[in-house]
Protein backbone atom coordinates (compact mmCIF):
# COMPACT_ATOMS: atom_id res chain seq x y z
CA UNK A 1 0.00 0.00 0.00
CA UNK A 2 1.52 3.60 -1.09
CA UNK A 3 -0.68 5.78 0.79
CA UNK A 4 -0.41 9.21 -0.53
CA UNK A 5 2.86 8.45 -2.25
CA UNK A 6 2.97 7.41 -6.24
CA UNK A 7 6.14 5.51 -6.10
CA UNK A 8 7.28 2.75 -2.68
CA UNK A 9 10.67 4.18 -3.00
CA UNK A 10 9.05 7.43 -2.30
CA UNK A 11 6.96 6.31 0.69
CA UNK A 12 9.66 4.35 2.46
CA UNK A 13 12.28 7.82 2.22
CA UNK A 14 9.64 9.52 3.95
CA UNK A 15 8.77 7.16 6.55
CA UNK A 16 12.13 7.12 7.59
CA UNK A 17 11.16 9.09 11.13
CA UNK A 18 8.96 6.34 11.51
CA UNK A 19 10.86 3.33 10.33
CA UNK A 20 14.10 4.71 12.68
CA UNK A 21 11.50 5.02 15.92
CA UNK A 22 10.74 1.56 15.20
CA UNK A 23 14.51 0.25 15.06
CA UNK A 24 15.20 1.96 18.35
CA UNK A 25 11.87 0.82 20.34
CA UNK A 26 12.52 -0.67 23.57
CA UNK A 27 16.73 -0.94 22.66
CA UNK A 28 17.66 2.66 24.03
CA UNK A 29 17.46 3.39 27.83
CA UNK A 30 17.65 6.58 28.96
CA UNK A 31 17.49 5.44 32.93
CA UNK A 32 16.35 7.37 36.45
CA UNK A 33 18.38 8.99 38.53
CA UNK A 34 20.91 7.01 39.36
CA UNK A 35 21.34 4.66 36.28
CA UNK A 36 23.36 5.96 33.08
CA UNK A 37 21.64 5.55 29.68
CA UNK A 38 22.28 2.46 27.47
CA UNK A 39 21.62 0.09 24.87
CA UNK A 40 19.33 -3.16 25.30
CA UNK A 41 19.93 -5.69 22.66
CA UNK A 42 17.75 -9.09 23.65
CA UNK A 43 19.01 -11.11 21.07
CA UNK A 44 23.09 -10.46 21.44
CA UNK A 45 23.23 -10.16 25.50
CA UNK A 46 24.19 -13.92 25.86
CA UNK A 47 27.31 -13.44 23.13
CA UNK A 48 28.41 -10.22 24.62
CA UNK A 49 31.51 -11.46 26.78
CA UNK A 50 32.82 -13.57 23.44
CA UNK A 51 32.35 -10.85 21.06
CA UNK A 52 34.16 -8.56 23.34
CA UNK A 53 36.99 -10.93 23.59
CA UNK A 54 37.26 -11.23 19.41
CA UNK A 55 40.44 -10.69 17.89
CA UNK A 56 38.53 -9.11 14.77
CA UNK A 57 35.08 -7.99 13.64
CA UNK A 58 34.63 -8.11 10.49
CA UNK A 59 31.55 -6.60 8.44
CA UNK A 60 30.36 -8.98 5.46
CA UNK A 61 27.64 -7.67 3.20
CA UNK A 62 26.35 -6.60 -0.57
CA UNK A 63 25.51 -3.13 -1.48
CA UNK A 64 23.75 -0.86 0.45
CA UNK A 65 23.77 -3.20 3.57
CA UNK A 66 28.00 -3.40 2.65
CA UNK A 67 27.69 0.77 2.47
CA UNK A 68 25.37 0.42 6.11
CA UNK A 69 28.29 -1.51 7.72
CA UNK A 70 30.85 1.16 6.00
CA UNK A 71 29.40 4.01 7.76
CA UNK A 72 29.15 2.36 11.29
CA UNK A 73 32.74 0.89 10.84
CA UNK A 74 34.32 4.06 12.49
CA UNK A 75 32.29 4.21 15.66
CA UNK A 76 32.49 0.34 16.28
CA UNK A 77 36.08 0.82 16.21
CA UNK A 78 36.37 3.97 18.72
CA UNK A 79 34.10 2.36 21.07
CA UNK A 80 35.33 -1.35 20.89
CA UNK A 81 39.22 -0.75 20.46
CA UNK A 82 38.81 -4.16 18.16
CA UNK A 83 40.06 -3.56 14.48
CA UNK A 84 36.98 -3.94 12.20
CA UNK A 85 37.58 -5.30 8.70
CA UNK A 86 35.05 -5.36 5.64
CA UNK A 87 34.74 -7.79 3.23
CA UNK A 88 31.96 -7.86 0.21
CA UNK A 89 30.57 -10.87 0.48
CA UNK A 90 31.49 -12.44 -2.76
CA UNK A 91 34.86 -11.10 -2.59
CA UNK A 92 35.80 -12.48 0.59
CA UNK A 93 34.60 -15.72 -1.38
CA UNK A 94 36.25 -15.41 -4.39
CA UNK A 95 39.82 -15.50 -2.44
CA UNK A 96 38.79 -17.66 0.32
CA UNK A 97 39.55 -15.02 2.79
CA UNK A 98 41.10 -16.40 5.87
CA UNK A 99 38.51 -16.15 8.71
CA UNK A 100 39.43 -17.83 12.33
CA UNK A 101 37.56 -19.20 15.59
CA UNK A 102 38.65 -15.74 17.19
CA UNK A 103 36.77 -13.77 14.75
CA UNK A 104 32.65 -12.24 15.27
CA UNK A 105 32.13 -11.78 11.75
CA UNK A 106 28.72 -9.40 11.17
CA UNK A 107 26.45 -10.49 8.26
CA UNK A 108 24.15 -7.49 7.35
CA UNK A 109 21.46 -7.95 4.95
CA UNK A 110 17.95 -6.35 4.17
CA UNK A 111 16.21 -9.44 3.16
CA UNK A 112 18.21 -11.71 4.59
CA UNK A 113 18.38 -14.32 1.56
CA UNK A 114 20.84 -12.41 -0.38
CA UNK A 115 23.01 -15.53 -1.77
CA UNK A 116 26.58 -13.98 -1.55
CA UNK A 117 25.92 -13.63 2.20
CA UNK A 118 24.31 -16.35 2.31
CA UNK A 119 27.35 -18.21 1.22
CA UNK A 120 29.71 -16.13 3.18
CA UNK A 121 27.76 -17.06 6.33
CA UNK A 122 28.35 -20.87 5.65
CA UNK A 123 31.69 -20.44 5.42
CA UNK A 124 32.19 -18.80 8.37
CA UNK A 125 30.53 -21.28 9.83
CA UNK A 126 32.82 -23.95 8.87
CA UNK A 127 35.56 -21.45 10.41
CA UNK A 128 34.26 -21.47 13.56
CA UNK A 129 33.98 -17.78 13.94
CA UNK A 130 31.03 -16.20 16.25
CA UNK A 131 28.21 -15.32 13.70
CA UNK A 132 26.20 -12.50 14.17
CA UNK A 133 23.20 -11.76 11.80
CA UNK A 134 21.54 -8.10 11.45
CA UNK A 135 18.53 -8.68 8.92
CA UNK A 136 14.99 -7.24 8.26
CA UNK A 137 12.79 -10.38 7.80
CA UNK A 138 12.28 -12.31 10.94
CA UNK A 139 13.09 -15.76 9.61
CA UNK A 140 14.99 -15.15 6.78
CA UNK A 141 18.00 -17.90 6.21
CA UNK A 142 20.55 -15.28 7.49
CA UNK A 143 18.40 -14.95 10.86
CA UNK A 144 18.12 -18.66 11.08
CA UNK A 145 21.58 -19.61 10.73
CA UNK A 146 23.88 -16.81 12.29
CA UNK A 147 24.38 -17.33 16.21
CA UNK A 148 22.53 -14.30 17.60
CA UNK A 149 21.82 -10.91 16.16
CA UNK A 150 19.77 -7.75 15.81
CA UNK A 151 16.18 -7.74 13.93
CA UNK A 152 16.65 -4.07 11.78
CA UNK A 153 12.46 -3.38 12.62
CA UNK A 154 12.70 -1.17 9.54
CA UNK A 155 9.12 -2.60 8.27
CA UNK A 156 8.62 -4.27 4.94
CA UNK A 157 11.06 -2.27 2.17
CA UNK A 158 8.91 -3.22 -1.13
CA UNK A 159 11.18 -0.69 -3.25
CA UNK A 160 14.04 -2.34 -5.09
CA UNK A 161 16.72 0.48 -3.76
CA UNK A 162 17.14 0.12 -0.07
CA UNK A 163 16.36 3.47 1.24
CA UNK A 164 14.78 2.94 4.75
CA UNK A 165 16.76 -0.23 5.58
CA UNK A 166 20.10 1.78 5.42
CA UNK A 167 19.52 4.45 8.00
CA UNK A 168 17.95 1.92 9.87
CA UNK A 169 21.17 -0.19 9.54
CA UNK A 170 23.15 2.31 10.71
CA UNK A 171 21.34 2.95 13.57
CA UNK A 172 21.58 -1.15 14.43
CA UNK A 173 25.13 -0.87 14.23
CA UNK A 174 25.71 2.48 16.28
CA UNK A 175 23.45 0.85 19.21
CA UNK A 176 25.86 -2.57 18.31
CA UNK A 177 29.34 -0.43 19.02
CA UNK A 178 27.38 1.17 22.51
CA UNK A 179 26.45 -2.54 23.30
CA UNK A 180 30.17 -3.52 23.02
CA UNK A 181 31.93 -0.97 24.33
CA UNK A 182 32.78 -0.93 27.76
CA UNK A 183 31.16 1.55 29.73
CA UNK A 184 34.69 3.52 30.85
CA UNK A 185 34.26 6.73 32.88
CA UNK A 186 37.05 7.51 29.65
CA UNK A 187 34.14 7.38 27.24
CA UNK A 188 30.86 7.72 29.01
CA UNK A 189 30.22 11.41 27.98
CA UNK A 190 30.71 10.05 24.18
CA UNK A 191 28.28 7.42 24.66
CA UNK A 192 25.60 9.39 26.20
CA UNK A 193 26.16 12.13 23.49
CA UNK A 194 25.10 9.42 21.15
CA UNK A 195 22.07 7.95 22.84
CA UNK A 196 20.92 11.27 23.30
CA UNK A 197 22.01 11.67 19.26
CA UNK A 198 19.68 8.59 18.67
CA UNK A 199 16.78 9.64 20.74
CA UNK A 200 16.62 13.08 18.26
CA UNK A 201 17.76 11.15 14.92
CA UNK A 202 13.70 10.65 13.67
CA UNK A 203 12.68 14.83 14.57
CA UNK A 204 16.23 15.58 12.50
CA UNK A 205 15.40 12.98 9.73
CA UNK A 206 11.93 15.20 9.54
CA UNK A 207 13.84 17.95 9.44
CA UNK A 208 15.99 17.23 6.48
CA UNK A 209 13.33 15.67 4.82
CA UNK A 210 12.63 19.15 3.63
CA UNK A 211 14.83 19.62 1.67
CA UNK A 212 12.71 17.55 -0.90
CA UNK A 213 11.63 20.69 -3.28
CA UNK A 214 15.27 21.70 -3.66
CA UNK A 215 16.62 18.29 -4.14
CA UNK A 216 13.56 18.20 -6.93
CA UNK A 217 15.07 21.66 -8.48
CA UNK A 218 18.54 20.05 -8.17
CA UNK A 219 17.46 17.01 -10.03
CA UNK A 220 15.44 19.18 -13.02
CA UNK A 221 19.61 21.07 -13.08
CA UNK A 222 20.90 17.15 -13.39
CA UNK A 223 18.44 15.89 -15.59
CA UNK A 224 20.35 15.68 -18.56
CA UNK A 225 23.54 14.90 -17.18
CA UNK A 226 25.71 11.41 -18.30
CA UNK A 227 27.92 11.38 -14.96
CA UNK A 228 27.91 12.59 -11.18
CA UNK A 229 30.41 12.30 -9.21
CA UNK A 230 30.33 11.70 -5.19
CA UNK A 231 33.23 12.76 -2.54
CA UNK A 232 33.10 12.06 0.77
CA UNK A 233 35.87 10.97 3.60
CA UNK A 234 35.48 9.55 7.16
CA UNK A 235 31.86 8.61 8.95
CA UNK A 236 30.60 9.73 5.19
CA UNK A 237 32.89 7.92 3.21
CA UNK A 238 29.45 5.45 3.01
CA UNK A 239 27.44 8.11 2.29
CA UNK A 240 29.96 9.05 -1.15
CA UNK A 241 29.17 5.05 -1.79
CA UNK A 242 25.73 4.88 -0.82
CA UNK A 243 24.31 8.02 -2.89
CA UNK A 244 26.48 7.47 -5.72
CA UNK A 245 24.40 3.53 -5.61
CA UNK A 246 21.32 5.10 -5.21
CA UNK A 247 21.46 7.78 -8.84
CA UNK A 248 23.06 4.28 -10.86
CA UNK A 249 20.91 1.73 -9.48
CA UNK A 250 17.57 4.14 -10.11
CA UNK A 251 18.24 6.86 -12.35
CA UNK A 252 20.63 4.89 -14.71
CA UNK A 253 23.56 7.95 -14.47
CA UNK A 254 26.69 6.21 -13.79
CA UNK A 255 27.89 7.72 -10.97
CA UNK A 256 30.64 6.95 -8.73
CA UNK A 257 31.59 7.33 -4.70
CA UNK A 258 34.81 8.48 -4.10
CA UNK A 259 36.82 8.47 -1.01
CA UNK A 260 38.23 12.59 -1.01
CA UNK A 261 41.24 11.30 0.49
CA UNK A 262 41.96 9.49 -2.83
CA UNK A 263 41.01 12.53 -4.83
CA UNK A 264 44.79 13.38 -5.88
CA UNK A 265 45.47 9.56 -6.80
CA UNK A 266 43.60 9.45 -9.88
CA UNK A 267 39.83 11.06 -9.71
CA UNK A 268 41.03 14.50 -10.01
CA UNK A 269 41.86 14.10 -13.89
CA UNK A 270 38.06 14.19 -14.20
CA UNK A 271 37.44 17.40 -12.97
CA UNK A 272 36.40 19.97 -15.80
CA UNK A 273 33.23 22.81 -16.16
CA UNK A 274 30.42 20.36 -16.68
CA UNK A 275 31.12 16.98 -14.70
CA UNK A 276 29.02 17.42 -11.64
CA UNK A 277 30.28 16.84 -8.37
CA UNK A 278 28.29 16.58 -4.76
CA UNK A 279 31.14 16.94 -1.82
CA UNK A 280 29.60 15.85 1.00
CA UNK A 281 31.82 18.32 4.26
CA UNK A 282 29.79 18.22 7.24
CA UNK A 283 30.94 18.98 10.22
CA UNK A 284 33.28 16.41 12.10
CA UNK A 285 36.96 15.72 12.22
CA UNK A 286 37.32 15.97 8.82
CA UNK A 287 36.07 18.85 8.05
CA UNK A 288 39.19 21.12 7.27
CA UNK A 289 40.13 18.65 4.92
CA UNK A 290 36.95 18.79 3.18
CA UNK A 291 37.20 22.60 2.92
CA UNK A 292 40.95 21.86 1.27
CA UNK A 293 39.24 19.49 -0.89
CA UNK A 294 36.74 21.80 -2.27
CA UNK A 295 39.16 24.41 -2.70
CA UNK A 296 41.58 22.32 -5.37
CA UNK A 297 38.06 21.47 -7.28
CA UNK A 298 37.13 24.85 -7.80
CA UNK A 299 40.47 25.50 -8.58
CA UNK A 300 40.13 23.23 -11.36
CA UNK A 301 36.55 24.63 -12.19
CA UNK A 302 34.73 21.70 -11.28
CA UNK A 303 30.77 22.25 -11.41
CA UNK A 304 30.49 21.66 -7.56
CA UNK A 305 27.24 21.23 -5.14
CA UNK A 306 28.77 20.79 -1.38
CA UNK A 307 26.35 19.22 1.58
CA UNK A 308 27.11 21.14 4.61
CA UNK A 309 26.04 21.46 8.36
CA UNK A 310 23.57 23.92 8.41
CA UNK A 311 25.29 27.51 8.89
CA UNK A 312 28.37 26.56 7.31
CA UNK A 313 27.50 27.50 3.74
CA UNK A 314 29.89 30.87 4.07
CA UNK A 315 33.09 28.24 4.88
CA UNK A 316 32.41 25.91 1.98
CA UNK A 317 31.49 28.16 -0.70
CA UNK A 318 34.47 28.79 -3.01
CA UNK A 319 33.81 32.25 -4.10
CA UNK A 320 30.39 31.96 -4.06
CA UNK A 321 29.97 29.69 -6.87
CA UNK A 322 28.80 26.22 -5.58
CA UNK A 323 25.36 24.61 -5.37
CA UNK A 324 25.01 24.48 -1.46
CA UNK A 325 22.59 21.79 0.40
CA UNK A 326 22.26 22.66 3.93
CA UNK A 327 21.73 19.78 6.40
CA UNK A 328 21.21 19.50 10.50
CA UNK A 329 23.29 18.14 12.54
CA UNK A 330 23.73 15.34 14.86
CA UNK A 331 26.40 13.85 16.99
CA UNK A 332 29.42 12.92 14.04
CA UNK A 333 29.28 8.82 13.81
CA UNK A 334 24.93 9.47 13.09
CA UNK A 335 25.56 12.11 10.71
CA UNK A 336 25.49 9.43 7.62
CA UNK A 337 21.88 8.99 8.45
CA UNK A 338 20.90 12.40 7.75
CA UNK A 339 23.85 12.92 4.63
CA UNK A 340 21.77 10.23 3.16
CA UNK A 341 17.94 11.18 3.06
CA UNK A 342 19.00 14.13 0.00
CA UNK A 343 20.66 12.34 -2.11
CA UNK A 344 17.60 9.12 -2.19
CA UNK A 345 15.34 12.38 -2.53
CA UNK A 346 18.09 13.38 -5.74
CA UNK A 347 18.10 10.13 -6.87
CA UNK A 348 14.15 9.69 -6.82
CA UNK A 349 13.51 12.39 -8.69
CA UNK A 350 16.34 12.07 -11.77
CA UNK A 351 14.74 8.88 -12.04
CA UNK A 352 11.21 10.50 -12.17
CA UNK A 353 12.11 13.55 -14.20
CA UNK A 354 14.36 11.03 -16.75
CA UNK A 355 10.64 8.87 -16.79
CA UNK A 356 12.20 5.80 -15.73
CA UNK A 357 10.48 2.99 -12.99
CA UNK A 358 11.76 4.19 -9.87
CA UNK A 359 10.53 0.74 -7.86
CA UNK A 360 11.90 -1.95 -10.21
CA UNK A 361 15.10 -0.72 -12.08
CA UNK A 362 16.03 -2.30 -15.30
CA UNK A 363 17.83 -5.60 -14.90
CA UNK A 364 17.47 -5.57 -10.62
CA UNK A 365 15.50 -7.60 -8.31
CA UNK A 366 14.78 -6.73 -4.95
CA UNK A 367 16.73 -10.07 -3.42
CA UNK A 368 19.81 -11.69 -4.88
CA UNK A 369 19.11 -15.03 -4.26
CA UNK A 370 21.44 -16.44 -7.09
CA UNK A 371 25.14 -16.08 -7.97
C1 LIG B 1 20.66 -1.26 -3.44
C2 LIG B 1 20.24 -2.59 -3.09
C3 LIG B 1 21.22 -3.71 -3.18
C4 LIG B 1 21.12 -4.56 -1.91
C5 LIG B 1 22.00 -5.81 -2.00
C6 LIG B 1 22.01 -6.59 -0.71
O1 LIG B 1 19.64 -0.35 -3.24
O2 LIG B 1 19.12 -2.78 -2.71
O3 LIG B 1 22.51 -3.24 -3.37
O4 LIG B 1 21.50 -3.76 -0.83
O5 LIG B 1 21.52 -6.62 -3.04
O6 LIG B 1 20.71 -6.98 -0.35
P1 LIG B 1 20.38 -7.45 1.11
O7 LIG B 1 20.55 -6.29 2.01
O8 LIG B 1 18.94 -7.92 1.06
O9 LIG B 1 21.33 -8.57 1.44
Amino acid sequence: NKGNYEHYMQKEIHEQPESLTTTMRGRLIRGGSCKSKSVLLGGLKDHLKTIRRSRRIIFIGCGTSYNAALAARPILEELSGIPVTMEIASDLLDRQGPIYREDTVVFVSQSGETADTLQALDYALENGALCVGITNTVGSAIARKTHCGIHINAGCEIGVASTKAYTSQIVVMAMLALAIGDDTISSQARREAIIDGLFDLPSKVKEVLKLNKEMKDLAQLLIAEQSLLVFGRGYNYATALEGALKVKEVALMHSEGILAGEMKHGPLALVDETLPIVVVATRDACFSKQQSVIQQLHARKGRLIVMCTKGDAASVSVGGSCRIIEVPQVEDCLQPVINIVPLQLLAYHLTVLRGYNVDQPRNLAKSVTTQ
